[in-house]
């Protein structure tokens, strides 16, 4: 977890419960946390999280969100954010990461950068100002920690 000053919790029983309560994490995340490293296993619902956020902010449709995970940044035009969803899963090196512009995007003052599998590198832990970690509890139960420095 990073150091967080505020902290807060969810649990959800479904997708649809996830897409749901993303508003509410949208409002948590906004606006001062601009990078926001989504934390958990394959399958928590990292992607799920980020479809219900870009709904939520006019800025996609739930259909044309999908997971990153081989084009790395996905960029989602809102009316006010503008999301970029990023899934580093597949990255390995410092060097491959400075390849995506990482800079540019926090350059962005209306960027909120949501960043899969962030964790994985001390840089990105560094500039990130926001945390939700999303632990399986059951088959379709998931509980969301959010944490805002
Ligand atoms: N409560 C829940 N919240 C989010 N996803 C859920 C939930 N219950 C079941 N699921 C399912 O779990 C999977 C989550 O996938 P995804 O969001 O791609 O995870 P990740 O990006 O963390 O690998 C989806 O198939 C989704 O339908
Ligand atoms: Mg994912």
């Amino acid at each position: 977890m990073i150091d967080a000053k505020h902290e807060r919790r969810f649990k959800t029983r479904s997708f649809a419960g996830t897409m749901n309560i993303a508003e509410r994490v949208a409002e948590i995340l906004l606006p001062t946390p601009r990078l926001v490293i989504l934390r958990g296993d394959l399958g928590a619902g990292k992607t799920t999280l980020v479809k219900g956020i870009a709904v939520a902010l006019g800025a996609a449709a739930e259909e044309d969100v999908t997971s990153p995970t081989f084009t790395l940044v996905h960029e989602y035009q809102g009316t006010k954010v503008k999301i970029y969803h990023l899934d580093l899963y597949r990255l390995e090196t410092e060097r491959e990461l400075a390849t995506l512009g990482l800079e540019e995007m926090i350059a962005d003052p209306t960027a909120l950068i949501l960043v899969e599998w962030g964790e994985k590198f001390p840089s990105v832990l560094a500039l990130a100002t926001g945390e939700v970690a999303i632990e399986n509890l059951g088959e379709t139960e998931r509980l969301l920690v959010i944490g805002v420095r």
